[in-house]
């Protein structure tokens, strides 16, 4: 702020070389326009404290400071980093909004002084504030609230009366955890002696513990829970339930000890929530954690034609705990997978599973009807898309549909009848890949099939149909048809 008159107050100096009549008028106007500027900055300042843009002095020996210095709006308060602040016996307190606008304050320091308070709000706009110096006040009590959200480096509270009180308490323990090397610490106790916490001068206090009635919170969809949280400690803890958001209906009891927490017909939602119990009490905290696991039966999602990808896909999303098994029906038949088709799972988002059947170079044998089925204990769940992805060679699906038939049946939409035998037609489907003699089979087979010629001008006119709407509506007019004549 102050820099930029300075700079370029020198700069005409080094400009005009050695000062002459003309330079040294010019001279002294820059240094009253500097003057005016620093006569600005210190207006915002308060008395017996001298500011810059950064930073907060506040030293005078006999200083009469009696309270937080607060600097006006257009000194951008939101840029100082450091306040330091010594020898102002007057003042006593640091009060809730004393240093809200300070949204940047790294470093504290309020030593030799007369502050007896600290609001448990004055930090809470503080965020980057790590460093705090109040030795040599006149605390004789002081929050844990006040500090506990702060990721601080530096509490230095040394030189203060305290008084041997569970209120304070916190101080050694918080010190010894996150500060294991500071010095050690000193209370008055009620005969005006000065005493280390080492030699723990209070009874009855001490940090709560918690303990949850389960580790392992495993419930089917729809039902029930409850959860139970005990806490222990002096003076006794308030207890709270911690997590985010729980879709199912719950509430809670934090007044008993144990505490519960009931969540009601449990939504497959919940599944992977995170809950805490957190007992606080004024020398500190505790808290346990479970995680909230579902069962529920599977739910297909998503179901979609396929599109070419590096291989071919049939996008799918299932829901499911535990992880649903996936098996595939191709025109009823269970599908066998293979080099050529396999399921493969792309994405895990706890209990959301996206992937593909993944095709490599499908061709017309691959068209039909696909059935994704998804099961695990809780369930079942299947659905169907149609797939279309090569028109058929050598002339007419027709024959490969009629030969089908008359070998292994009518083919049949009852799932539980074909899961467990081995599948010809998909077999097929994979060894007769590029297979040359194969196809030369059907294109015979199509030519003879041309002398039938009612049959062909049938033929030509459902080939017409599937071109406009390969869909499952084509395929088992397919069906139907050889078995009506
Ligand atoms: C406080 O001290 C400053 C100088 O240190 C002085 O200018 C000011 O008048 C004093 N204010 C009071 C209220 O005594
Ligand atoms: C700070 O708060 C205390 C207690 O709430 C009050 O007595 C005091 O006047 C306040 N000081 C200032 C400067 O607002
Ligand atoms: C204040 O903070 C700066 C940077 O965070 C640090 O370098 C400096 O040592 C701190 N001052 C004190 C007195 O700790
Ligand atoms: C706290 O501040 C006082 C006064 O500036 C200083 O003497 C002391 O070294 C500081 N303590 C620490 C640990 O920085
Ligand atoms: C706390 O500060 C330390 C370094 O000062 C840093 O490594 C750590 O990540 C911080 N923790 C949080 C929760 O911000
Ligand atoms: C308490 O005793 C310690 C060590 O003997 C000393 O450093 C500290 O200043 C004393 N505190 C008070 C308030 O007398
Ligand atoms: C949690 O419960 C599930 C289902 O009841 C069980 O399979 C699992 O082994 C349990 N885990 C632990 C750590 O108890
Ligand atoms: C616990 O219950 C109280 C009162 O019913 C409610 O205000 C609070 O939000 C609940 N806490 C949680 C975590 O649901
Ligand atoms: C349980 O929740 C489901 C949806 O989450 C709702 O359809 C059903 O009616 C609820 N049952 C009861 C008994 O509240
Ligand atoms: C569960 O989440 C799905 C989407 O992820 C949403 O459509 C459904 O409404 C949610 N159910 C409840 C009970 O919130
Ligand atoms: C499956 O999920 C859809 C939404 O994605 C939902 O409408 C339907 O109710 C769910 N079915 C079951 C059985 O949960
Ligand atoms: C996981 O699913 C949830 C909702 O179902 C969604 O909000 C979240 O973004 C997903 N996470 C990832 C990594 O896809």
């Amino acid at each position: 702020m102050g820099a930029w008159p300075r700079t370029w107050c020198w700069r005409r100096q080094q400009l005009h070389g050695s000062p002459r009549p003309a330079a040294t008028r010019f001279w002294s106007l820059c240094w009253l326009v500097l003057g005016a500027w620093r006569g600005l900055l210190a207006s915002a300042c308060p008395a017996s404290c001298t500011c810059s843009a950064e930073q907060i002095w506040c030293l005078e020996p006999a200083g009469n400071l009696t309270s937080f210095p607060v600097l006006g709006k257009r000194s951008a308060p939101e840029k100082v980093t450091d306040i330091y602040i010594a020898n102002q016996r007057k003042l006593e307190s640091i009060n809730e909004s004393d240093v809200r606008s300070y949204v940047g304050l790294r470093n504290l320091t309020v030593v030799n002084s007369g502050l007896k308070f600290v609001s448990t709000k004055a930090f809470l706009k503080n965020p980057s504030l790590h460093y705090i110096n109040l030795s040599g006040n006149k605390f004789s009590s002081l929050s844990r609230k006040s500090f506990r959200h702060l990721n601080l480096t530096d509490l230095i509270l040394d030189g203060n009366p305290f008084k041997c009180n569970c209120d304070i308490m916190w101080i050694k323990i918080y010190q010894e955890t996150k500060f294991p090397k500071t010095q050690d610490f000193y209370c008055m106790n009620d005969f005006n002696q000065n005493i280390s916490l080492r030699e723990k001068p209070v009874t009855n206090c001490g940090l709560p513990s918690v303990r949850l009635n389960t580790q392992n919170l495993t419930v089917i969809e729809g039902r029930s829970v409850t959860l139970y949280c005990e806490a222990t400690g002096s003076p006794s803890p308030s207890i709270a339930w911690v997590f985010n958001n729980i879709v199912s209906k719950h509430e809670n009891d934090t007044n008993k000890n144990p505490a519960s927490l009931t969540i009601k017909n449990i939504s497959s939602n919940d599944s992977g929530v995170q809950i805490s119990c957190v007992a606080e009490n004024i020398v500190g905290e505790d808290q346990a954690s479970v995680d909230l696991v579902v069962f529920f039966a599977p739910n297909i999602t998503y179901l979609e034609i396929p599109y070419p990808d590096h291989h071919w896909c049939i996008p799918f999303s299932v829901r499911g705990n535990p992880q649903p098994i996936l098996t595939w029906l191709h025109d009823g038949v269970k599908l066998n997978e293979s080099v050529y088709i396999w399921t493969k799972i792309h994405v895990v988002n706890q209990t959301e599973y996206h992937g593909c059947l993944q095709l490599d170079n499908p061709t017309h044998v691959n068209n039909g009807d696909y059935t994704l089925v998804a099961q695990n204990q809780y369930g079942k769940d299947e659905a169907s898309i149609s797939a279309y992805f090569m028109e058929d060679p050598g002339g007419s699906s027709f024959y490969t549909h009629l030969g089908y038939s008359e070998d292994y049946g009518t083919p049949t939409d009852n799932f539980e009848d074909t899961t467990n035998n081995s599948n010809p037609v998909t077999s097929t489907d994979v060894s007769d890949k590029n297979n040359e003699d194969s196809i030369t089979v059907y294109v015979v087979v199509g030519i003879a099939a041309l002398v039938c010629t009612g049959l062909v001008i049938l033929l030509i006119i459902l080939k017409f149909g599937r071109h406009s709407k390969f869909g499952m509506k084509g395929s088992v007019l397919f069906h139907k048809i050889p078995l009506d004549g």
